[in-house]
């Protein structure tokens, strides 16, 4: 392949650093990026995979105010934990930082000041919501009262869950903070929105064009369109970005909307990139290059975000200030791969009763690609969907373990024992011929599939492969030609190794753990996906925080086909995945949610 490298922007949804993420975070944003990035990097293509924590706004204010501690510290705290989770998973980021660090400031403040003076920020008076309690600004979900339309009970301040009409805070009758529960005390305030009705047409025009979205993507986002108003994008908050306009900048109380900042951090992350590896410009060639390729993924209730406000404030931004350094637009995304939602145990126990399951205790018992391999396969692509421990158990042992993981074990236990290394084959047949083609061929379709941000799809395909080399087994039987033939037995052998050591690329996207494994099994050196490591960096003013990042460029992986080399010596097989007890899984997991949604109960009573 002569074709110059790609370059692919991975920009991953930024998770809140107010608590632990559970599985259906990481189903939204996580695996489908990191396999995503990882078949770019094989592909040979430049990737920049980056993200972060969300530090800033309400959630993490109310997980610190109920935690009796500061946000920062909140922020911290939360900030480790989930970088360990996501490390864990195998998510290979170029950079996972958060939104806290100077230089995430100062993009934020560049572009925040670069709209305003532009015309793009306009200031309006508002009517808002305080706690009566703190005198911090109460956000309008987190107001409650009855719905002046119906009369629901407890319907919230920017819409009623039983009628579904779009509600302000001061519609609602009786109102209270759904955090404390005191009335809250309305007054007028002054904010600064974004002019989104300026960027309307152009917005209509670039939605329409993007065919290739999923379809409910583009269709929510040309309706929101339909309808744009000037939105806020600064808080009665003492917990943000400053605000770099006269007249707010000196106020304590006055800080950038939360998810103005967030959505910078995808440049912002990039540019620190740059910065941290000592090509303080290299970012240019992901943003500032028409050529660049942008892949967004997040959980649906980020859609607006990502096809409507951040290309407005990308638009309004043009070739910048001081960061775009008038050197070419910033680029607009290509593709916003949003999933939908994962629910828990057929919602008995998410929506209900509040209890998910997290990455984190997920990985303290269960292996990472198993779960990868779940959440790519019945995970929430194109429709919500549910997470039971009955079916995750049955994909492992029906699906990852009898049809992959044995498929395996059988030819590496039956080469190893009979052969120690690669056998050399005799002349191939048409069904040996026949199957090495057809695995093959999946570097074009499942490739393709992946591209197109098709994560199912391109697993089944690979798992009909793998199910195809089994059948091929079967009909030859190697082990009892072994008795009579050897020669054919080493050839039927060496097709299957061959066969396996391709699924092993296609699979290393979705599963690179026990890719990586059988990489080394295989008799390999090297990494075919490198490690996900932890650094610290040093900003500026003599702070440091510890980031996620990797040498992704050592890989030995390439996405061609390979062609195992007869006489490569073969390490002592051992099974890529365990074989789950049913009954013992279902039950225990059952009754720790059980106990978890006591737990929850009981902290309710208590507050
Ligand atoms: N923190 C937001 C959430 O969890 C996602 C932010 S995505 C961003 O819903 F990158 F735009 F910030
Ligand atoms: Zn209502």
């Amino acid at each position: 392949m002569s074709q110059s490298p790609r370059k692919i922007l991975v920009a991953v949804a930024w998770p809140y650093a107010s608590g632990l993420r559970h599985i259906g975070h990481v189903a939204g944003f996580g695996v489908p990026s990191d396999t995503f990035a990882r078949y770019h990097r094989l592909r040979g293509n430049d990737v920049l995979m980056v993200s972060g924590t969300d530090e800033h706004g309400t959630p993490v204010m109310v997980a610190a105010d109920a935690a009796g501690e500061s946000p920062r510290d909140t922020a911290e705290k939360f900030n480790e934990l989930i970088r360990e989770d996501l490390r864990d998973l195998g998510l290979s980021y170029d950079l996972f930082t958060r939104t806290t660090t100077e230089n995430h400031y100062r993009v934020t403040r560049d572009l925040f000041r670069t709209l305003y003076d532009k015309g793009f920020v306009i200031e309006r008076e508002t009517l808002g919501a305080f706690s009566a309690a703190t005198g911090h600004t109460l956000p309008d979900r987190y107001v409650e009262g009855t719905c002046p339309i119906c009369g629901y009970e407890s319907a919230r301040g920017d819409q009623c869950d039983n009628c579904g009409n779009q509600l302000d805070p001061v519609d609602l009758i009786d109102p209270r903070s759904r955090i404390d529960g005191t009335p809250p005390v309305f007054k007028t305030t002054k904010h600064l929105f974004l002019d989104l009705p300026a960027f309307k047409e152009r917005l209509t025009e670039w939605i329409e064009s993007q065919n290739h979205w999923r379809p409910n993507v583009r269709k929510f986002s040309l309706n929101f369109v339909k309808e744009l108003k000037p939105r806020p994008i600064t808080r009665d908050l003492d917990w943000g970005v400053p605000i770099p306009v006269p007249g707010y900048e000196e106020l304590d109380g006055k800080r950038i909307y939360v998810w103005f900042d967030a959505v910078i951090g995808y440049l912002s992350a990039a540019i620190e990139w740059a910065t941290n590896r000592g090509t303080p410009d290299a970012w240019r060639d992901w943003w500032q290059n028409p050529e660049a390729e942008h892949t967004y993924f997040m959980g649906k209730d980020n859609i607006v975000f990502h096809t409507v406000i951040w290309p407005s404030m990308l638009l309004g931004y043009g070739a910048g200030g001081e960061f775009g350094d008038g050197r070419g637009p910033l680029e607009m995304p290509d593709n916003v791969a949003s999933s939908e939602y994962l629910t828990m145990e057929g919602k008995k126990f998410s929506s209900s009763r509040g209890v998910q399951i997290l990455v984190r205790d997920f990985l303290s018992r269960y292996d990472p690609d198993p779960l990868r391999y779940f959440l790519s396969i019945a995970g929430p692509e194109t429709q919500d969907t549910d997470f039971t421990w009955s079916e995750f158990v049955r994909r492992n042992n029906d699906e990852l373990v009898a049809n992959w993981g044995n498929l395996v074990n059988r030819v590496l236990q039956s080469a190893y024992k009979n052969f120690r290394v690669v056998p050399e084959p005799g002349a191939l047949g048409d069904s040996d011929a026949a199957l090495i083609a057809e695995v093959e061929r999946g570097f074009d379709t499942i490739g393709s599939l992946i591209e197109s941000a098709r994560f199912k799809a391109g697993l089944q395909e690979a798992m009909r492969l793998a199910s195809l080399v089994n059948q091929y087994i079967a009909e030859h039987a190697p082990w009892s030609a072994l008795e009579t033939e050897r020669d054919r037995a080493g050839t039927i052998l060496y097709v299957a190794l061959h066969a396996i050591d391709n699924l092993k690329i296609l699979l290393a996207p979705y599963l690179p753990f026990s890719s990586q494994r059988l990489h080394e099994l295989l008799g390999y050196d090297g990494v075919l996906a490198g490690a996900i490591e932890s650094r610290v960096i040093q900003e500026d003013e003599g702070r440091e925080h510890t980031v996620l990042a990797g040498e992704y460029e050592a890989w030995v992986g390439s996405w061609t086909p390979s062609a195992i080399a007869p006489g490569q010596a073969l390490r002592e097989p051992a099974p890529l995945f365990a074989k789950l007890d049913p009954e013992k899984v279902v039950d225990e997991e059952l009754r720790r949610m059980e106990d978890a949604a006591e737990g929850t109960a009981a902290d309710g009573e208590d507050a």
